[in-house]
This record gives C-alpha cells, structure tokens and sequence, in this order.
C-alpha cells in the first residue's frame, strides 16, 4: 500500500499493511487478532509529522473517526468535543463560524486533532494545552477507553506523555477542547501584532487573529501540497541561562527567548541559518529559503535523504554553537511500536 498520498513530506512509502479506523469497535478487533498484533503499529493522522523510510513492515492504523459537536458549558468555558481523525485546521475555522474563538493562532497547523495532543501543537503564543481539557484514548494493554485530564497527558513543549510512557500504548480517539467564554486575542507573538498594526486592525476579532495567522503563516512555510515538508523540522532547543550568555559573547545577535525557569529557548531557525544551510540542499533534500526551520522535499526525497540533510544540519549547528539539535518529527526506520 502506497503511503505517498498520506504523508506531507511525499515520500513514496510502502506498508506492508494498512487499514482505516472508523470507530473504536475497528481498534478492538484489531487488539483481537493475534497476527496483527504480532507487528509493529504505526498510527497514522495527516502524515504531516512524519519522515517515512522506502518500505515500513508494519501495521498501519489510519485514523479516519469523524464528528466534532459543542457538548456543553459552564462559567468560563464552552466544550467542544472533536473525533481524531478530523481535520484540525477546519476544526479552527468551524469553531469560528460557531461564534467560539480560541483556537485562531493554530490555524493552518497541518494533521488532525488526533495527532495534536501528541505533541501539544502550538504557534504564535498558543499551544494546544492551553485549550485542552481531556481526551479518550484507546489502551492496547487493556483494550479499554481512558479519559486522560490535561494533568495527566503531561504536556511540554512540543512534547506528552504519549511520546513518553504511553508511548505506542495509547491511541487517541477524540479530545475535547475548553474554549473561552470571555475571548481576548492573544498578541504576544510580534509578528501577528505586527500584521495587525499595518492592516490598521487596533481592536481584533478572533477572526481577524485567524486571518493574520493565516497570512504569516503563508508568507514563510511552504505548502505541502506543493512542496512537501513536515513544518518546523527541529524543536527550538533549550539551553541555561549560562549557556546564553556564552554564545551571546560570541553571538550578540542570537535570537532567544527567555523561559519561566530561567532557561532560554533559542530560534532553532537562526541556528541554521547562521551555519549557512537556509536555501541549500542535499541530494534530493533541501532547507527552505524562507524559513531555515523547514526541510523539503526537492522532489523524489526519500526518507534516507531526509535524514542526511538533518544529520549534516545537526553537526554544523553542533560544531558552530555547542548546541544539539532534536528533530520533532516520527522517523519510521525507528519506530516499533507507534
Ligand atoms: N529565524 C531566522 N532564520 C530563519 C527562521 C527563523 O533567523 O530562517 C529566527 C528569526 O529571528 C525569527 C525567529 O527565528 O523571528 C522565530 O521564527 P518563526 O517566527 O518563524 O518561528 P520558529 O521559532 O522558527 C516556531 C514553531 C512553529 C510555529 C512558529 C510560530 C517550533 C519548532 N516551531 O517556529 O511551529 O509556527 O514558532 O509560533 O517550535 C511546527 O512545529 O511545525 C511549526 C511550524
């Protein structure tokens, strides 16, 4: 089964075995059949988080659960409940058509809302956690729903618990998100104030945050149906405050944010730009020229040359800056059980 069409880096993969997931009674006779259960699982969103290699001798679980409804509210909070295997951009745009703002700064983010806990997507001041209430997924353990609470997903930065101890062990099936009652725009990120301010835009609507989003966003990541990538291919790396100030000696442009904890986070993009790679390319690979955070498919890439451009990437920034580099995509070369 071709896999070409369900992974946003376009990577001509091959699944040994593929099937589609419409409901949890689908997951249960899965967990039920001893020579599917005898293979690695791969569970497969929108694709758009993924470095897939040539062949992929596993079992993949496209999650196709449809449905998203306003299940009810209290004094601060609208709940709405989404299946995983929607679409989360259009959950972004039909939380707005229902007069609910909250989850504009996350509009365009790529993949389904399945996926979005996984790693607490998140852009411009706003990350998944902070709209997340709960969610159930399915345990492969016991082959029962769990409902998790924000608490217990232990979300981070561009991290959860289900890259960590339920690793391949949970399998989302639909979250339910709080949104707020009392909306205020969130304008801490300069470019979106910024955008804003030259369209003349002094009191916003959740719409008008959207629209803004949209426009940056447009303006410097490259769109998958014509140039395949996985977004922001590293995390911005963290680094102690001592660090800092060491590179800022040798650096004084570096570009870095200050943490609650005292850490910084540094623009993973600057990094690379400064170690010359934006614009460049490597086999069938390259850097985006907009956006050094970004690595793209320059046509017919497989998952290997993906790979080599990241790793030549990873030792420059290294060698220049003492800083490691984690790539934020799922390499399926090493995945057993997803
Ligand atoms: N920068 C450069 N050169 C570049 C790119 C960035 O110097 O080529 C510097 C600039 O100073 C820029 C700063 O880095 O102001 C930040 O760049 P940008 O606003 O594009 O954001 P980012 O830190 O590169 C992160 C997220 C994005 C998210 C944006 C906006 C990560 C790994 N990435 O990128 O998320 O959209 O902020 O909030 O945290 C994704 O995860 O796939 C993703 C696109």
């Amino acid at each position: 089964f071709s896999l070409r069409q369900h992974n946003t880096f376009g990577i001509a993969a091959i699944a040994s075995h593929f099937a589609e997931i419409r409901s949890v009674a689908d997951l249960q006779s899965v967990r039920l059949n001893p020579q599917l259960m005898s293979m690695p699982r791969l569970i497969l969103g929108g694709g758009s988080n993924l470095v897939l290699s040539d062949r992929i001798d596993a079992l993949v679980l496209h999650m196709c659960v449809q449905g998203k409804q306003i299940v009810g509210s209290d004094a601060d909070s609208v709940y709405v409940q989404v299946a995983a295997g929607e679409n989360w951009h259009q959950l972004v745009l039909w939380t707005l058509a229902q007069g609910l703002g909250g989850l504009e700064n996350m509009a365009l983010i790529p993949g389904t809302v399945g996926a979005a806990p996984v790693q607490n997507i998140g852009a411009y001041g706003l990350e998944l956690k902070d709209v997340f209430h709960s969610l159930d997924a399915f345990d492969w353990e016991s082959g029962e729903l769990l409902t998790l609470d924000k608490a217990a997903c232990q979300f981070a930065y561009r991290d959860s618990i289900f890259k960590q101890a339920f690793k391949g062990r949970m399998t989302i099936l639909q979250v339910t998100l709080a949104l707020p009652r009392l909306w205020q725009p969130r304008l801490g990120y300069a470019d979106v104030q910024r955008f804003l301010d030259q369209a003349g835009i002094t009191a916003p609507t959740a719409q008008d945050v959207c629209n803004a989003v949209i426009a940056i966003r447009q303006s410097k990541l490259p769109d998958p149906a014509q140039i395949g990538n996985a977004g922001s291919f590293f995390k911005n790396p963290i680094v102690s405050a001592a660090q800092r100030t060491q590179l800022l000696t040798q650096f004084p442009e570096l570009v870095s944010y200050a943490l609650e904890d005292g850490r910084y986070k540094l623009a993973a993009g600057w990094l690379i730009e400064k170690a010359g790679w934006k614009g460049r390319q490597l086999g069938r690979a390259g850097v985006y020229e907009k956006q050094a955070l970004v690595l793209v498919n320059r046509g017919q890439a497989t998952g290997a040359d993906i790979r080599a451009l990241a790793a030549a990437i990873e030792h420059d920034v290294s060698a220049l800056f003492q800083v490691s580099l984690e790539a934020e995509p799922v390499f399926t070369d090493s995945v057993q059980a997803m």
